[in-house]
This record gives C-alpha cells, sequence and structure tokens, in this order.
C-alpha cells in the first residue's frame, strides 16, 4: 500500500488525537498533560532517560564460566527509533507465535525464525539491503535458566557497533556507547527462572559527535553484535579485574594486582600461581578489594616474537578458578629506541584493519584472524598495527600465540568534537575498556590514542591528553603510549622547492613546462619570495642534493612516548604539487620518486618513531608496462622508494604501512578501481597478493636475516 506522505501525516494526526482523546476520557486527565503522553509516544522513548553504565569490564571473559549465546538471533527492523514502548511494554510476538494464533489481540511486531541475523556477525555483510543500513536493529533470543542464589550472571558482549540497549524480561539494563570494545551488564536482578527474553537494541548511527565520527574515518560502519555473546556466571563475590606483568626483565620481578567485586571485598586472600615460573602467592585485598603482589623469579622465559612463551596462570578465590596464558616481557623506550626485554627491537610491520580474506564484513572468529596473520608471517613482519580501533579477542590472543607484536588503538580519527564532554566521556571509556580488557595481552606493546588527530588546538591537546593519562592510570606495566601525529606545512616548503628544481634541470620536462616553471620562479624572484630554484647552468647555485627533513614537532609529541607519523609520498602529494606547479601529474609522480631518497624524518622530541602508514593504491590483476597510477607496477614502485628512504632516517624504528588487505570505505567510490574499497591492500579483498606484497616481504627477509 502505497501511502503518500500527506495520508501518513493525517494518520499519524488522526491517531496523536485518538491516544490523546482516550487517555483524557480513561484517565481523566488535563489536555495537556494528554497531549504530552501523546508527544512522548511519538519521541520513541521518554526525553529525559538515564540509562545505566555497564559493570565494570571482566578480565579475561571467556575464560569464566561462560554460555555462549552465539548463532541465530531473531531481529526486528527499528529505522523509526519507536521501539522502546514496544520493548518495555512488552507488545510483541515471540516463540514463533503467528497468526491465525494472535486471535483479537493486535500485535504489530513479533520475533520469529523467518527474520534472523547470525551472532556474532556485522549485519551490512549478511543482507544485501542491510549493506549501508546505518539505524537501528533489534536481536530477541529466549534463554531458559535456573538462576542460583550467591551467583551473579553478566551479559557479556565481545563488542557491538555503535550505541547497545540491552533489555531483559522487556526491563532497560543500561546503554553502552563504542563500536570495538567489550563490556558486560549484570543482569542478576533481571532474571527469572525459566524463559528469560533478551533484546539488544544495537544503533549503528555515528555522526560528527561520535568516536568515530561517521564523516572523517576511512572505513565501513559495520553495525550490529559484531563479535561474541554470552553469558557469565560468577560467584557473588569475585575477582573482577586483574593484571599480572613482568617489572623488570633482569631481576625476573613479576607483579601484579587483582580487584574483587561484589560482597565481602576487603580483606580476602586470592592465589596467583604462575605454573613453571615457581611462582605461587596469597594477595590479601585492602578496603576497596584491592590486592597487589611483587614475586621474584629466575630464569623466565620471556615472551618475544622469536620466543613467544605464555605462562600457565591461575587465579584461585573461595570456589573460583580463572586460568589464563600470559606473556612475561618489558617493553620501554631509551632515547629513540624502542627496548623489548632491554633489548633494542626494529618493527618489521603492517596495518591491518578489522576484515578477513575468509569473507565479506568483519573478522569475527580465531580462523578469520588466523587467515590474515598468516599473511603477516609471510611478510616476514613481527608487527601489526591494529588499525583504527581495539580489534576483537580472538585477535590479540592469537598474537599471543605467535609472537606478533601490536599496536593497540581506539577510534580517535581526524577532526574530533573536541569540545563536546559527552565525546570526551566515550573516548574514555573506550581507552578504558581496551586497557580492561587486553591488559595481560604481552603481544601489545603500545597503546595508540589517535590517528591525524587535527586541528593542532589546545582543546585537542588538552582531550588527548586525558586520554593518555587514563590509559596510564589503568597500565601498571608502562605500555609505552603512541599516537600517529600530523604534520606541518614547512616540511612540504622544502621538498616543493626541491621537486621545483629537479623538474627544472630534468631532460624529461618538456620545454613548455619548463617555462611555466622559469616564468613562475621569475615572479617568485620579483615578489621576493626568497632565494629561488636555478637552472643547472648556474652549478653554484643549485643545491647539492640536500637532505629534507621532515621534523615533527605536533605538541601531542610532548605527552606521548612513542612518535607514529603518517606520509603518502609517491601517492597523494603528487598531485597536489604537480598542480601547484602547473605540470603533468605524471611527470611529477616520477621527479617524487627520484627526490624521495633525500627526505629524511625526525622528530623535535628525541623520541622513537615509528612510520605507521605509508603505501599506494593498485588493483590486484591490474598492470601497466608504463606503471600507471592503480596499477600493481606503480604501487610496487612507491614501495620500493618509501623503504630505501625510510632506511635512511635513524629515530625511525620501524614502519606499519598501509595496509594488508584491501578494506570496505564509503570514501572509496571510484567505480572499476574501488567500487567502495580502499585499494592500498597488499592482497586484494579476497587474498591475491599484489607485487608489492613481495617487494615488501623480501626487504623484512633481509631485515629478520640481519638481526
Ligand atoms: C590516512 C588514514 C587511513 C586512510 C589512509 C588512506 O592516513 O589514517 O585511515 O585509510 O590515510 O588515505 O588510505
Amino acid at each position: 500500500m502505497n501511502i503518500t506522505r500527506a495520508a501518513a501525516a493525517k494518520w499519524l494526526s488522526v491517531l496523536a488525537v485518538v491516544l490523546s482523546s482516550s487517555l483524557t476520557w480513561a484517565a481523566g486527565v488535563d489536555q495537556k498533560k494528554a497531549d504530552d503522553a501523546a508527544m512522548d509516544f511519538f519521541m520513541g522513548e521518554p526525553a529525559s532517560m538515564v540509562y545505566p553504565a555497564p559493570a565494570p569490564l571482566l578480565t579475561n571473559a571467556q575464560g569464566r564460566e561462560y554460555q555462549s549465546l552465539n548463532g541465530a538471533w531473531d531481529i526486528l527492523m527499528d529505522e523509526a527509533g519507536m521501539s522502546w514502548r514496544v520493548i518495555t511494554a512488552g507488545d510483541y510476538l515471540t516463540d514463533n507465535t503467528q497468526y491465525p494464533d494472535t486471535g483479537w489481540n493486535l500485535l504489530e511486531h513479533g520475533f520469529d525464525q523467518r527474520n534472523q541475523l547470525q551472532v556474532p556477525g556485522d549485519w551490512n555483510s549478511q543482507r544485501p539491503e542491510l549493506d549501508r543500513y546505518r539505524s537501528r536493529i533489534l536481536y530477541y533470543k529466549a534463554v531458559n535458566l535456573k538462576p542460583q542464589q550467591g551467583k551473579r550472571y553478566l551479559m557479556h558482549f565481545g563488542g557491538a557497533n555503535y550505541t547497545t540497549d540491552l533489555f531483559v524480561n522487556d526491563k532497560l539494563v543500561g546503554r553502552h556507547i563504542g563500536g570495538y570494545t567489550a563490556f558486560n551488564f549484570d543482569v542478576t536482578d533481571f532474571l527469572k527462572p525459566g524463559k528469560n527474553r533478551f533484546i539488544v537494541r544495537v544503533d549503528a548511527h555515528l555522526d560528527e559527535t561520535t568516536i568515530p565520527t561517521m564523516r572523517t574515518s576511512d572505513f565501513w560502519k559495520y553495525g550490529g553484535l559484531t563479535r561474541d555473546v554470552g553469558l557469565i556466571t560468577i560467584p557473588e563475590s569475585h575477582v573482577s579485574q586483574y593484571h599480572i606483568y613482568l617489572e623488570d626483565a633482569q631481576q625476573g620481578l613479576v607483579k601484579g594486582w587483582v580487584k574483587l567485586e561484589g560482597g565481602q571485598v576487603a580483606g580476602r586472600e586470592v592465589e596467583v600461581a604462575i605454573k613453571g615460573a615457581g611462582i605461587k602467592t596469597a594477595v590479601t585485598t585492602n578496603e576497596e578489594g584491592l590486592g597487589e603482589f611483587a614475586v621474584k623469579a629466575s630464569n623466565l622465559k620471556l615472551w618475544s616474537p622469536e620466543n613467544p612463551y605464555l605462562y600457565k596462570v591461575a587465579l584461585s578465590f573461595g570456589k573460583e578458578r580463572i586460568k589464563d596464558r600470559i606473556g612475561l616481557r618489558t617493553v620501554a623506550t631509551r632515547g629513540t629506541d624502542i627496548l623489548l626485554n632491554g633489548k633494542p627491537v626494529k618493527l618489521r610491520g603492517i596495518s591491518m584493519h578489522e576484515e578477513t580474506v575468509l569473507h565479506a564484513g568483519l573478522s569475527n572468529s580465531r580462523k578469520d584472524v588466523a587467515a590474515m596473520f598468516k599473511l603477516v608471517k609471510e611478510l616476514n613482519a613481527n608487527f601489526v598495527r591494529l588499525a583504527h580501533y581495539p580489534h576483537n579477542e580472538h585477535t590479540v590472543k592469537l598474537a599471543d600465540e605467535m609472537g606478533i607484536m601490536l599496536w593497540s588503538e581506539v577510534p580517535i580519527v581526524s577532526m574530533i568534537d573536541w569540545e563536546n564532554p559527552q565525546t570526551l566521556a566515550a573516548a574514555k571509556s573506550q581507552v578504558q575498556d581496551n586497557v580492561a580488557r587486553d591488559m595481560n595481552r604481552a603481544s601489545i606493546i603500545f597503546w595508540s590514542v589517535s590517528n591525524e588527530s587535527f586541528p593542532q588546538t589546545q582543546a585537542r591537546l588538552d582531550f588527548l591528553t586525558e586520554l593518555v593519562t587514563t590509559a596510564r592510570a589503568m597500565d601498571h606495566s608502562g605500555r609505552p603510549i603512541a599516537s600517529a601525529l600530523v604534520g606541518s606545512h614547512e616540511e612540504f616548503a622544502g621538498i616543493g622547492r626541491r621537486l621545483f628544481e629537479y623538474l627544472l634541470n630534468s631532460p624529461d620536462t618538456p620545454q613548455e613546462a619548463r617555462e611555466g616553471l622559469m616564468a613562475m620562479a621569475a615572479k617568485m624572484q620579483s615578489a621576493g619570495n626568497g632565494a629561488t630554484p636555478q637552472k643547472a647552468e648556474d652549478k653554484s647555485a643549485v643545491s647539492e642534493a640536500p637532505v629534507f627533513d621532515v621534523v615533527i614537532n605536533d605538541k601531542l609529541g610532548e605527552v606521548v612516548d612513542i612518535i607514529g607519523y603518517n606520509e603518502y609520498f609517491g601517492w597523494y602529494y603528487s598531485k597536489f604539487f604537480a598542480q601547484s606547479f602547473h605540470v603533468d601529474e605524471g611527470l611529477m609522480r616520477n621527479a617524487m620518486l627520484e627526490v624521495m631518497s633525500e627526505i629524511r624524518f625526525s622528530n623535535a622530541f628525541g623520541k622513537p618513531m615509528i612510520i605507521s602508514e605509508f603505501g599506494a593504491g593498485a588493483k590486484q590483476g591490474l598492470h601497466s608496462d608504463k606503471a600507471l597510477i592503480w596499477s600493481e607496477e606503480y604501487q610496487a614502485k612507491v614501495y620500493r622508494a618509501q623503504l630505501d628512504m625510510l632506511e635512511k632516517s635513524p629515530q625511525v624504528q620501524g614502519y606499519s604501512p598501509w595496509v594488508l588487505k584491501d578494506f570496505r570505505s564509503h570514501l572509496r567510490e571510484l567505480n572499476g578501481i574501488q567500487d567502495t574499497y580502499n585499494r592500498k591492500g597488499l592482497v586484494s579483498e579476497t587474498g591475491e597478493k599484489k607485487i608489492a606484497f613481495d617487494v615488501l616481504s623480501e626487504f623484512y627477509r633481509q631485515k629478520k636475516a640481519a638481526q
């Protein structure tokens, strides 16, 4: 039935009148209250709603008494956001109740097997019509339970994108904001013996105030219950969080803390045993339920990429037993070096989004990640930058086992609403959730607080400094804090001048272009724009092949420990310079590839540097004997020029080129080439390697052999 807009508006106004008048008649309330009720109804949910926050995140959720709720969930679309009353009034059908079983009861919402989605799994890749869906969906599952006295029950989510509201037996439990971190709600007081109805409302909406924003982040905004969901049973008093780490490799000093929640937490004893390290210690908690320990051990097997040894750890508290596997290693900085177990380490890395070559959509299983880490190993890499958000727990646990060092980051990408308190709160909770879940993962060597964030204002610096403080306060092991900083315009002025000189003197430059450059030089001279580039005749004037120092001095560098920097020499900048100098872009691209070897990277803070992104796009299978743009050959040329350039910058301790695999992005719509994929991958979305994969793999093989 095709309802026109006017008819729909009439229908809604009639309904509002019916509703308000029936309320007036039924309750004898004054018209205003009735109108307010009608407005409330159409507002979707009470405007003054306060959403309870999740419970403190349990460390090692799947190492607890865990009942998986993965599988098919019944769903209902909720584009209009009108589900609140339906849920809280229980106005929906379940258990496949269908017409005519509904008799005379008018219910217009029903959960049944005819409309389901798989969990875990983004909804975008499960149905074509959901590929760009960025609103709400209700997930429903009924679970038979026998809640026991003295037990607590937590509903645990590996992650859900972006705003998640949990209802149990039609009552709101709480709300989590953030699309890439784990969270859990205590549902104990909402449960009853027998059938319990769980409804999870996920809203994928992002805007300028969210973390990440919709507009300035170059990756697909997958929505839904994207990661594992389960029910955890724990004793009333339980170990909520714990952190066990190596404080000093030389002394073999192992430190840690445990935090109890629920019931009597003070003065309780928790046993911590590390099998094979000769460590078994009893920790007694203080008034807040926090207990700390420090134990010396000898001949520890230190975790490293070459030997990713994981100790079997057991925590015992009353009847509670928690098992974990934890690598013991130290990571620190010394001047411009990064130290692993006290020794300088070079990072042979690659950046990776949370997608897999095995299927469309997000990675959400160990198998999905294993396929990606196989490629990482084929690259002879020892380091992965998990861009641009915390990845699922399978990823970090597998990295522990395979000896892959990780850069873990929260999705503070590009322009953020730096002065919005809600945005800061969302960012802080994502940092806290990230650290709380992964602080025991030896593979994670850096926490990063932002990627290319700008503008460089005081508000941005204050916002990010608060995130750094938050991470440092939670992680007692002192992991270095990183960030991919932004450069400044000065660095490009020098390189622009060098490109100008190169073109002026290159035999490849057509006469017309050369004359244009000469005219520009003359204009600059007459305008007094400093010394102008000279032609080769005047040998003394043309500078020796100068070295261009790109010096990163973003003030955030004073706050973080690791200076990350994304640069795209050979890809993005050539277009800008070609347009500025009115020369053919192909000519400029070749000039750039020549001049790059003269560029050096350093930072004004004397800290270790990581080139956290460089790269170029290529459509896998597209070849060109001229190495034209988008061909595999051009991408390989850029990689060779980048690796040759970066080798000459002593402060740079490693790289994580952009990017392992072509990935989905709503900013990449070039038909026939991108088709909603960012094509800077070294492999296609289905895992076909490009020439540049072998370029990087061979480069890293040689670095690995030489270490
Ligand atoms: C940026 C950004 C990435 C983006 C990449 C690109 O540096 O950090 O998220 O995908 O460049 O332009 O491909």
